[in-house]
C-alpha cells in the first residue's frame, strides 16, 4: 500500500469530531478503499483545553488555522470551522495557493466565493471538494457531476435544510411551538452556529446556489436567490394544509426559464402524493430533472456528525485515489453568468390565509380584488361563525402569476375587515 495521506483538520466541532471518529472507527475499511491510510497529522480549533473525547496526543495542534495550511507535514486540508469569510476563507485560500487539496463542508463559503475558489484551485492544479456542503450525507455533488453528467437539467429542487424539515415535521406531528422545537434541533447538532441561518432559509439558499451552479454550469449566484424562511408558519397553516391534502416543506428550487435562472427558497405546499412530501424529520432530498434520465430523487440525512463525516471522508478517499474533477463540473473559466428570472414571473397556484372580521360582504370584497387581477379561486374554507371576533379564511387559487397575486394582496391587506397581514404560500405541483 502507498504512503499514508497526511491530513490537517481545522474545526473539531460536530462535523470535525465526526470525521475523526469515522477515520478512527473505519481505519482499515477506509484504507482499503482509498488505497492508502488516511492519517490526521494536525488539527486546529479555538480552545485547546476543551475535552472533545478525542485522542489528540500524537496530533500537532495549531491555534491559527492558516498555520495548519502551511504545516509541511499536512498534504490535504479539511476545513470544518464554518463562516463565509474570516479564518475559514483565509485557510482555504492559503491551502489552495500552496497547491494543497481542500475538503470543506462550508456551504456559506462556497455560496459567497465558489467561483473564485474554483479558479484558485485550477490555477494551482489542485482539488477543491465539498460533497458535505450540500444535503449532508447524500452524495448529490457526485450524482450531478458524475452519475448524471450526460444530462441537460431543466430543474433541480429539494429539501435542503434538516433543521427546518425537522421543525416542520415535529410541529405537525406534535402540535408543539416553533421555538420549542428549534431548541431540540440545536441540541441534536443539526442547526448552524447561528440558527437564524436555518430558519430564515439562508442555509438552504447557500446550498441551492451551489446546486444551481453545478446543474446549469453557471457561477454560484447566491445574491440572486430569493429567500423566505419558516418563522411565519403557524400550526394553523400546517393543519389547513393537511385538510387540503398538502404538506408544508421548505423547498429550494432552481430552474432555467427562457435562458434565465430562477432560484428561490421558501416554504411551499406540496401534494401529499409527491415523493418529496414524505421526506420527514432531519432527512433531506434532492430531485434532479435531466433530459435523458428523467426525474431522479436522492434522500438521506442532511445534517449531523455521522452523515456529514461520511461525505467529508468520501472526498478524502477520492483525493487519496487521485480522482479529481473541476469543482463545478466544467472549468472555472467556462462558468456562465446567467440573467436572474424575477420571482414575479412565477406561474402557479397559491394558498392564502386571511384573518378577517366575520361580517357580510367581506368575502365579496376579497373575491372582487382577486377578480380584478384575473385570479381564479380554486377553493375557500371558512370555519366558525362569530360576528364579535375574527376568523381565518383560507383560499387556494388556480394558476396565476406571482406579480398578479402580489398586486391583489397589496389591496387585500388594506381592506378594513382584514386584521392581520395575509399569509401567502406557493403551491407546487411536483
Ligand atoms: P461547530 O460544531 O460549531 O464547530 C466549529 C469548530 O470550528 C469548533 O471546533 C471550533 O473550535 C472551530 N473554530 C471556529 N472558529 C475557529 C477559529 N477561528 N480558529 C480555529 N478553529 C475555529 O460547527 P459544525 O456544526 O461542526 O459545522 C462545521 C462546518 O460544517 C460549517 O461550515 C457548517 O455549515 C458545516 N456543516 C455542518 C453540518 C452539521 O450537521 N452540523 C452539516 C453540513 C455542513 P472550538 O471547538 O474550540 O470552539
Ligand atoms: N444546519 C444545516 C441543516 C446543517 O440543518 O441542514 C447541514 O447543512
Amino acid at each position: 500500500m502507498s504512503q499514508a495521506l497526511r491530513i490537517g483538520v481545522a474545526g473539531l466541532g460536530t462535523v470535525g469530531g465526526g470525521v475523526l471518529a469515522l477515520l478512527s472507527k473505519h481505519r482499515d475499511l477506509v484504507s482499503q478503499r482509498a488505497g492508502r491510510a488516511l492519517d490526521v497529522v494536525a488539527v486546529s480549533a479555538r480552545d485547546r483545553a476543551k475535552d472533545r473525547g478525542l485522542d489528540l496526543t500524537r496530533t500537532a495542534w495549531h491555534d491559527d488555522p492558516v498555520a495548519l495550511a502551511r504545516d509541511p507535514a499536512v498534504e490535504v486540508v479539511v476545513e470544518l470551522m464554518g463562516g463565509s469569510d474570516g479564518p475559514a476563507k483565509a485557510l482555504v485560500e492559503a491551502a489552495l495557493a500552496a497547491g494543497k487539496p481542500v475538503v470543506t463542508a462550508n456551504k456559506a463559503l462556497i455560496a459567497h466565493h465558489g467561483a473564485a475558489l474554483a479558479r484558485l484551485a485550477e490555477q494551482h492544479a489542485t482539488t477543491f471538494a465539498y460533497e458535505a456542503a450540500v444535503a449532508g450525507g447524500i452524495p448529490i455533488i457526485k450524482m450531478l457531476r458524475e452519475g448524471l453528467a450526460a444530462n441537460g437539467f431543466s430543474r433541480v429542487y429539494g429539501i435542503l435544510n434538516g433543521t427546518c424539515n425537522y421543525i416542520l415535521t415535529t410541529m405537525r406531528e406534535t402540535g408543539r411551538e416553533f421555538a420549542d422545537v428549534l431548541a431540540d434541533a440545536q441540541k441534536l447538532g443539526y442547526a448552524e452556529a447561528d440558527p437564524a441561518f436555518d430558519v430564515d432559509g439562508v442555509d438552504a439558499a447557500h446550498k441551492l446556489a451551489i446546486l444551481a451552479a453545478l446543474a446549469f454550469g453557471s457561477e454560484v449566484a447566491f445574491d440572486k436567490v430569493m429567500v423566505e424562511g419558516i418563522r411565519q408558519i403557524s400550526a394553523l397553516d400546517i393543519a389547513y394544509a393537511a385538510e387540503l391534502g398538502l404538506r408544508i416543506k421548505l423547498i429550494g428550487l432552481a430552474q432555467l426559464v427562457d435562458g434565465a435562472l430562477e432560484q428561490r427558497v421558501s416554504p411551499v405546499l406540496v401534494p401529499l402524493q409527491a415523493p418529496i412530501a414524505t421526506v420527514e424529520g432531519v432527512f433531506n432530498a434532492v430531485v434532479a430533472e435531466g433530459d435523458f434520465v428523467g426525474t431522479v430523487m436522492a434522500e438521506g440525512r442532511g445534517a449531523g456528525a455521522g452523515p456529514t463525516a461520511s461525505a467529508v471522508v468520501a472526498d478524502l478517499i477520492d483525493i487519496a485515489r487521485g480522482r479529481a474533477l473541476p469543482p463545478f463540473a466544467v472549468p472555472a473559466g467556462q462558468l456562465r453568468r446567467l440573467p436572474a428570472q424575477p420571482v414575479e414571473a412565477r406561474r402557479g397556484a397559491y394558498y392564502l390565509r386571511l384573518t378577517v372580521v366575520d361580517r357580510p360582504g367581506v368575502i365579496a370584497d376579497i373575491a372582487a380584488t382577486l377578480r380584478d387581477e384575473d385570479i381564479s379561486m380554486e377553493s375557500m374554507l371558512q370555519r366558525g361563525r362569530d360576528p364579535e371576533a375574527v376568523v381565518p379564511v383560507v383560499i387556494t387559487t388556480h394558476d396565476t402569476t406571482e406579480g398578479a397575486l402580489r398586486r391583489a394582496l397589496k389591496r387585500i391587506e388594506v381592506l378594513q375587515a382584514v386584521v392581520e397581514p395575509p399569509c401567502a404560500l406557493r403551491i407546487e405541483s411536483f
